[in-house]
């Protein structure tokens, strides 16, 4: 199979996933259901998904062990989509290419779907029959998606972006903030995607962790660079938000030139910790060139 089929089958199955565990849209409350499907549901890339099966197969793990963990990253990232759209936070109307929820819907109500879509994630990971990996590492897996979407991982991130608006960072606390709100997530996808392989070594979860590391820090810079060179209608989201707002980002720090070149740099460490995998891991090497080519 070609590497763009490879990816869409995975899409395709995460989505399957995806309409199978969130509420249908008849279930009272029907509203917030409705909400919760609309976000989820929308054009997005589904890249944190492809990297759990992207490690997956890097460790020969059987596709269907990963709906699961696939599922439970992308509703969590779902979830802090709507929230960084709230009026309190970016402030957005438009995601991937159709209104935020909050202007779909209200607020309140997305509020409560981007809660309900946490919770939801748990949900799957604890109880998808299809993961196949000891109990031990399915709870390692909830430990996992929890520490890297709080306080310490994702949402501390976010707190890090909100109080650093119109301030100018220094590039560790730049830095700093980025592993933390997009970093931690995909970090995640990768760890999960280990996990699901009972028999993996220490050695081979630290070197996934160094490629995942990288390849999530330079995710941000490259979302960075996007919302100055991006074209609106291709990245689905307002080019300038970040200007708007005033946000401290790597162009801002280091220039466009400069902020490209951090990513490549980072997309070469990430390259270099894939080794010892072989060609089993020709998928995550494919992932980690989009991250930093991709125009959306
Ligand atoms: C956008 O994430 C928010 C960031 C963490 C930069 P994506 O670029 O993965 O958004 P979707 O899922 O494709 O819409
Ligand atoms: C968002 O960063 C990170 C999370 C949603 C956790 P941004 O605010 O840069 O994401 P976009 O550009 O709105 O997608
Ligand atoms: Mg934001
Ligand atoms: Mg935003
Ligand atoms: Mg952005």
């Amino acid at each position: 199979m070609l590497q763009s089929e490879i990816i869409n089958s995975w899409q395709q199955k995460v989505d399957q996933a995806l309409d199978h565990w969130l509420p249908a849209e008849n279930i009272q409350p029907q509203h917030l259901h409705e909400a919760m499907r609309y976000s989820v549901l929308g054009d997005g890339k589904r890249i944190r998904p492809i990297l759990v099966y992207a490690t997956g197969q890097a460790l020969e793990v059987p596709v269907d062990s990963l709906n699961g963990p696939a599922c439970a990253v992308e509703l969590i990232h779902a979830y802090s989509l709507i929230h960084d759209d709230l009026p309190a936070m970016d402030d957005d109307d438009l995601r991937r290419g159709r209104l935020t929820c909050h202007k779909a819907f209200d607020e309140a109500t997305a509020i409560l779907a981007g809660d309900a879509l946490q919770a939801l994630a748990f949900h799957v990971l604890a109880h998808d029959p299809g993961i196949q990996t000891s109990t031990e590492n399915r709870l390692k897996m909830i430990e996992v998606l929890a520490l890297s979407s709080g306080s310490r991982g994702m949402v501390g991130g976010q707190a890090i972006d909100l109080a650093s608006v119109g301030k100018d960072l220094t590039l560790p606390e730049l830095e700093n903030m980025h592993i933390h709100k997009t970093g931690a997530l995909i970090r995640a996808s990768v760890k999960l995607g280990a996990l699901a392989c009972p028999e993996i070594s220490d050695q081979q979860i630290e070197k996934l962790d160094q490629y995942a590391k990288c390849i999530g820090l330079a995710f941000q810079v490259w979302d960075d660079v996007l919302d100055i060179e991006g074209d609106t209608d291709v990245i689905g989201k307002p080019q300038g938000s970040d200007m708007e707002r005033d946000k401290p980002t790597y162009p801002n720090l280091l220039g466009l030139d400069g902020a490209k070149q951090t990513a490549m740099e980072l997309h070469g460490q990430a390259i270099e910790n894939l080794q010892d995998f072989g060609e089993k891991a020709d998928t995550l090497r494919w992932i980690a060139d989009y991250i930093v080519s991709r125009n959306k």
